[in-house]
């Protein structure tokens, strides 16, 4: 079996510093290469920062900053913004590195070579801040002002010598492509999306701009500067080594398992992206993976709408783990969603602190006063223990099912309702009352410990320094956390110490 796992953000805009769009986005992405992490693969995950074209151009311009420069310190926000949200990316990757130019000039010569490029005219509309050509059918007039239908963004009038990609003849490939591997691209939903926009007909692609100077020179035409998607798309390329296909890195992680995107961005990497690799003769990305939107209100956020909602404010007020849980539950993966004071206050007050952080508290407590910072000696299990502990391993297989379908929403659902079960277990068990009963007493709380170790596991993805914390009471440090071990319910040796274990969450007063 193939235990290696490739999984990309998409690599983000410098034009302005981070919201919570672009924090969304990472953390689901950290959820996944945790997940396979603790699943026994060799997971590289990157994450980096998307720096080219006439949008960054132009940000530069209006701060009167030198591009690099100006990207310099924005990129430097966004790598900040991963460490500040316990990412576990192995590379941030930004497409002003070296490694980065050599990969686009190989792909684009690559190209050339191959005749999938040629050299004609663009006159068309085109929005900076997609950077996206749109047609006439694509733009509507509002307020006398022409702009996209799906973005709202305003467009201009574009017309200068372009080189184009044949987009069109790769038409009838994309769609077997898309029916050889039904799951490309998901949601179904969004599938549908893109199929029938593909049957729709697909035309020539303007690969390359002449206005401007802030890209990637076209290597046999510095006149142009390469269309900043083709320039950004490949660095899922570049930080593999890319054109160098003997390099260990290529050789294991291409093709991408996952390149977790917003809906927004869909036709760049469910077209234009396989389009460019089958004609390079390189193999496409196994997935593409559309979430939907943080809105603030109702509306997507964006700077130009001024409605930013600031991830590092919350965390300083929240702190980070309720955060990553409010967005990983609270958001139905796959759809738009909103963030309301209330209800992350909500998922504080009854999911972390009176479900985990309780259950934890209690066990322990109750296991300190009574046997004494250890784990105990434990009898055989009864049916109520072996129901409730053998729950984890019936459903193992279906979890991992389900997260290889990127079904957020089924993982943390299940994780949801053994803490319920394991908080009704220690209830009905009720070990307080069995003092005259030691081994039962005892075997109640083992099954209670284990219990709270697993949920720890399954937490790990999710609230990694919480579960670490937890974990770390029964000296389990990061490296051995073990998926698999989920099945054992005996992993927990007696007699073991067991560290104190501080507060988890503290419950949010209501002061309105
Ligand atoms: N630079 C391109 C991506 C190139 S990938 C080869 C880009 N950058 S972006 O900064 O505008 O957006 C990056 C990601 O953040 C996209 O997936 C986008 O969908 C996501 N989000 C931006 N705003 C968002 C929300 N409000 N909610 C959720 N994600 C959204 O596009």
């Amino acid at each position: 079996m193939n235990k290696n796992f490739y999984i990309t953000t998409p690599i983000y805009y410098p034009s302005a510093k981070p919201h919570m769009g672009h924090a969304y986005s990472s953390i689901i992405a950290d959820f996944f290469a945790r997940i396979k992490k603790i699943q026994g693969y060799n997971v590289f995950f990157l994450t980096g920062t998307d720096e080219h074209g006439q949008k960054i151009q132009r940000a530069a311009e209006k701060a009167n900053k030198d591009p690099l420069k100006f990207c310099d310190e924005i990129s430097k926000t966004f790598k900040d913004l991963s460490s500040t949200l316990n990412l576990s990316n192995n590379d941030f990757i930004r497409t002003t590195e070296n490694r980065h130019f050599k990969s686009v000039e190989n792909l684009w010569n690559i190209l050339e070579k191959k005749k999938e490029i040629y050299l004609s005219k663009y006159s068309g509309w085109y929005s900076v801040s997609d950077e996206a050509f749109y047609t006439e059918d694509e733009i509507e007039n509002i307020n006398g002002k022409k702009i996209s239908k799906s973005s709202g963004s305003t467009v201009e009038w574009v017309e200068e010598e372009s080189f184009f990609f044949k987009l069109s003849k790769w038409q009838e490939p994309l769609l077997k492509f898309y029916s050889d591997n039904p799951k490309f691209i998901l949601p179904e939903t969004r599938k549908n999306e893109v199929v029938s926009f593909v049957k729709s007909g697909l035309k020539d692609l303007s690969v390359s701009r002449k206005s401007f100077s802030w890209g990637i020179k076209v290597p046999s035409n510095k006149d142009h500067v390469i269309y900043v998607w083709l320039d950004a798309l490949t660095n899922y390329l570049s930080a593999l080594n890319y054109p160098n296909e003997n390099d260990e890195k290529f050789k294991e992680f291409w093709p991408a398992d996952l390149h977790l995107i917003g809906k927004d961005i869909l036709r760049f990497h469910a077209v234009y992206w396989p389009a460019f690799l089958l004609a390079a003769d390189i193999k496409p990305p196994k997935r593409v993976y559309g979430h939907g939107w943080i809105l603030s209100g109702d509306e997507k956020m964006s700077k130009s709408k001024g409605n930013i909602l600031d991830p590092i404010e919350i965390i300083n007020n929240y702190g980070l783990d309720p955060l990553r849980y409010y967005l990983l539950k609270e958001v139905s993966f796959g759809n738009d969603g909103n963030i309301s004071k209330d209800k992350l206050e909500s998922c504080i007050n009854s999911d972390l602190a009176n479900n985990y952080g309780n259950l934890c508290q209690r066990v322990i407590t109750f296991c300190e006063k009574n046997i004494g910072l250890e784990i105990p000696k434990f009898d055989t299990f009864n049916e109520d223990d072996l129901s409730i502990l053998n729950n984890f391993d019936n459903n193992l297989k279906k979890l991992d099912q389900e997260v290889n379908n990127q079904n957020i929403n089924f993982y943390v659902e299940f994780v949801v309702d053994q803490l319920f079960k394991a908080n009704k277990y220690f209830n009905d068990q009720a070990p307080w009352g069995k003092k005259d009963e030691p081994d039962r007493l005892k075997t109640i709380v083992y099954v209670s410990l284990e219990l709270i170790r697993k949920i720890s596991i399954l937490l790990y993805p999710i609230i990694p320094n919480t579960s670490l914390k937890v974990l770390n009471i029964f000296s389990i440090n990061e490296n051995e956390i073990k998926f698999d071990s989920i099945s054992n319910n005996e992993y927990l040796r007696p007699k073991k110490k067991i560290l104190k274990l501080d507060i988890l969450f503290k419950k949010i007063e209501n002061n309105d």
